[in-house]
């Protein structure tokens, strides 16, 4: 199974890649049998297509089960092991739990397993940060009784997977899908809970065979300080990469890795090897724990709460150096990869900066895909892997100078590497309807990549397209090696708009039409421009219009088509915020209210609705429709829409708006007239009131006020309305359209 195997692209030195074990590689024995690779889904017959699965789900259950042996008494499986997770009893039980959520969500079951254990093993700890205490108390079952719910958990999955319906090929919108996601699910947590052992007293660890590190003398390297691989930077040429996964692809992927990115990558150098123990020592000895300069401000918040002084996992002996292993402390591997969180990494290269002149920082993703494609990587198949990944070697870290992949060491595997990049979704990210939590929660720039793997990362995470990230003060196998490189282009924003009101206005211009009602904005625009072509009016210039009160914007992209330049502005900045996001080509993210506290996610683009072509014609201003600047004038057609009912003074818009547009040009108005005192004192409403004993209209005062300067254009007509409030609720209004000329 070789997996999108990678061209290989020379480096600037032009040396011949090596897409084999290094020299030192092939001495190292692999486990045998090795861990099961995650299975292409399209390439095999429904009998074979069960089997695999078999292998997989069990492989993948029982690895997970083994890795609690390491566990060295029922207390251990009950002490938070970092305060801010929960103990390592909620885990075990945790992935069994997950597959019978999901699977209940596909209906490919229809009744929980065990009540009890569901509700105690459904949801995890989010930290939110690290001084936010979780105080939770917990009656856990027991740890044998957790392992015999897991077993019946087995036997649900294993008969679903040996007798379901199957319909091929499983994909994202096969209920098979469940499966592969709990399988992957369980994959992850393979590799958390192991950080989470490691980061467990030793006394309720235990060494065990089945997870022993990687044995010290296998590396032809003497472990000492001196000896330690010296790092150096490496020149790769520039490029383009491109991320992003088809929903076509065979292999399982995460909603994060659907959609598309492309990049243009300029030339950067990058080291050869991760940044060892040996070279963050220079960083420790140099005070970098203690000279705040190198840290930013969040760096410096983390700093100050935890009192570091050196990577979490060293131990300072009277006899020296230490590393924390799993389930032991061994003397320092000097010729290991540092493992660190982001803040600590991003301190060395701002130590190393200063320290060199050189513009040392951590590599973006899209930098690390471009060295993904220059060292030519295979993807993990069914040989050992040329790298230290997917548990094929041993249950650790080793030195960062033993697999090779073109002119650099460790791109793939040893210990995941932190990017500069915070996760953000790709163009035309959806999330997963069985797990919409999955990712959205990561999506708010406080998250940031990890690439590569770990010695312990398999299936999924693998793969070139996978994409994990964690907070920036979290604790994974992770390392980093770092680039010296030019500025970092701008991320795509990850931010979803959650704000009730500008969300729903997200929805009602740019969203979907609900009851056949056609998106008001454009039925709006597509009304003015129906109407000026007219023989009366089709004399009037197209050059400039002003769309005031433009909220969210869309009015001011559909009228672009017809005028040259069309100014949208509006009072509220946030309104204007999301307008211009658009104008800028970003894609605007928001949830809606579903029912409760349940969400769904939206995004649009210009280029979804068919209008970037009027990206470069608009311009967006925030100002208030009573009190214009004088800049804002000389327009051929203006519209007001769903306006003048939300003026303070609107006698004193309709009675200056004539001043903003040129002789001849047009104005639009449209309102429901909904006048609201929270709005407009009564005394300021243009109509809706008793005058002289009558009825009054609105249509009555625009008549009054516009008379001076305007004439009526035609009759006035109702254009309808509807703003979604959740999935069942939705307010229906028609707006009254009117159309006037200036003659005077
Ligand atoms: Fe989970």
């Amino acid at each position: 199974m070789l997996i999108e195997a990678a061209t290989p692209e020379k480096t600037s030195s032009d040396q011949h890649n090596n897409l084999q074990a290094s020299q030192h590689a092939e001495d190292i024995p692999s486990r045998f049998p090795l861990f099961s690779r995650t299975p292409n889904l399209h390439d095999h017959d429904e009998n074979s297509m069960r089997q695999i699965l078999r292998d997989y789900f069990l492989n993948t259950f029982n690895t997970y089960e083994s890795l609690f042996d390491c566990l060295a008494s029922d207390e251990a499986f009950y002490t938070q092991s970092i305060r801010l997770r929960h103990p390592l009893i909620f885990y075990y039980g945790h992935t069994a739990t997950f597959f019978i959520n999901k699977l209940l969500l596909t209906r490919m079951i229809t009744e929980r397993i065990d009540q009890h254990m569901e509700s105690v093993f459904a949801v995890g700890v989010d930290e939110m940060s690290w001084d936010d205490l979780n105080s939770a108390n917990y009656n856990w079952p027991t740890p044998s009784d957790v392992k015999a719910y897991r077993h019946k958990v087995r036997d649900v999955v294993l008969d679903l997977i040996d007798h379901a319906p199957l319909h091929l090929p499983i994909d994202w919108n096969n209920p098979w899908w469940a499966i592969l996601m709990g399988i992957e699910h369980e994959r992850i947590h393979l590799e958390t809970s192991s950080v989470l052992i490691r980061q467990h007293k030793l006394e309720f660890v235990k060494p065990v065979q089945a997870w022993q590190p990687f044995a010290l003398n296998q590396s032809n390297t003497p472990n000492t300080l001196h000896t330690a691989a010296h790092n150096k930077l490496i020149q790769v040429a520039a490029g383009q990469v491109v991320l992003g996964k088809e929903k076509t692809s065979p292999y399982y992927g995460w909603d994060n890795e659907y959609g598309h990115h492309d990049a243009v990558i300029e030339a950067f150098e990058a080291t050869q090897y991760l940044v060892s123990n040996a070279e963050f020592l220079e960083f420790v000895q140099a005070d970098g724990y203690k000279n705040t300069d190198y840290w930013n401000e969040e760096g410096q918040g983390w700093l100050a709460f935890t009192k570091a002084d050196h990577p979490t996992f060293w131990r300072k002996n009277p006899d020296g150096w230490q590393l924390r292993l799993m389930t032991e402390e061994i003397a320092m591997p000097w010729d290991w990869p540092a493992e660190v969180n982001y803040l600590e990494a991003k301190a060395f290269c701002n130590w190393k900066k200063q320290h060199t002149g050189q513009n040392v920082r951590l590599p973006t993703e899209d930098e690390w895909y471009r060295l993904y494609d220059v060292a030519g990587i295979s993807e993990v198949n069914n040989k050992p892997a040329s790298a230290n990944i997917h548990l094929d070697y041993a249950a650790s870290p080793c030195p960062v100078n033993i697999f090779q992949q073109g002119e650099f060491f460790d791109i793939v595997g040893n210990v995941w590497q932190w990017m500069e990049t915070p996760i953000y979704p790709f163009e035309g990210f959806e999330v997963h309807p069985i797990y919409d939590d999955f990712t959205t929660p990561t999506f708010d720039e406080r998250h940031n990549l990890i690439k590569g793997g770990s010695w312990i990362s398999s299936g999924n995470e693998t793969l070139r397209s996978a994409r994990y990230a964690f907070r920036r003060h979290f604790f994974q196998h992770a390392g980093f090696r770092y680039v010296v490189s030019g500025d970092i282009a701008p991320v795509p924003s990850s931010h979803y708009e959650t704000d009730k009101l500008l969300s729903e206005y997200a929805e009602f211009h740019y969203g979907d039409s609900y009851f056949g009602v056609e998106n008001f904005s454009k039925a709006l625009a597509d009304l003015a421009i129906k109407t000026l072509h007219t023989p009366e009016l089709k004399t009037v210039p197209r050059h400039k219009a002003l769309d005031l009160g433009c909220a969210s914007g869309r009015a001011t992209f559909e009228l672009a088509q017809y005028f040259e330049h069309v100014t949208g502005i509006d009072f509220s900045a946030r309104f204007i915020g999301q307008a211009d996001k658009l104008a800028q080509g970003e894609t605007l993210r928001y949830t809606l209210v579903d029912e409760g506290e349940l969400v769904s996610y939206k995004s649009r683009s210009l280029a979804d609705l068919g209008l970037s072509h009027t990206q470069e014609k608009v311009s967006f201003y925030q100002g208030d429709a009573c009190n214009l600047k004088p800049v804002f004038t000389g327009y051929d057609f203006i519209m007001a829409a769903n306006l003048i009912d939300r003026l303070y003074e609107p006698a004193k818009f309709l009675n200056h708006i004539h001043e903003r547009l040129n002789m001849g040009g047009v104005l639009m108005l449209a309102s429901p007239y909904t006048w609201l005192t929270e709005h407009t004192k009564q005394k300021n409403w243009v109509g809706g009131y008793k005058k002289d004993g009558e009825n009054f209209s609105t249509f009555d005062g625009l008549q009054q006020m516009l008379s001076k300067h305007f004439r009526l254009i035609q009759a006035p007509q109702e254009v309808p309305f509807i703003i979604r409030e959740t999935k069942r609720k939705f307010q229906h209004t028609l707006s009254e359209v009117t159309f006037w000329q200036r003659v005077v």
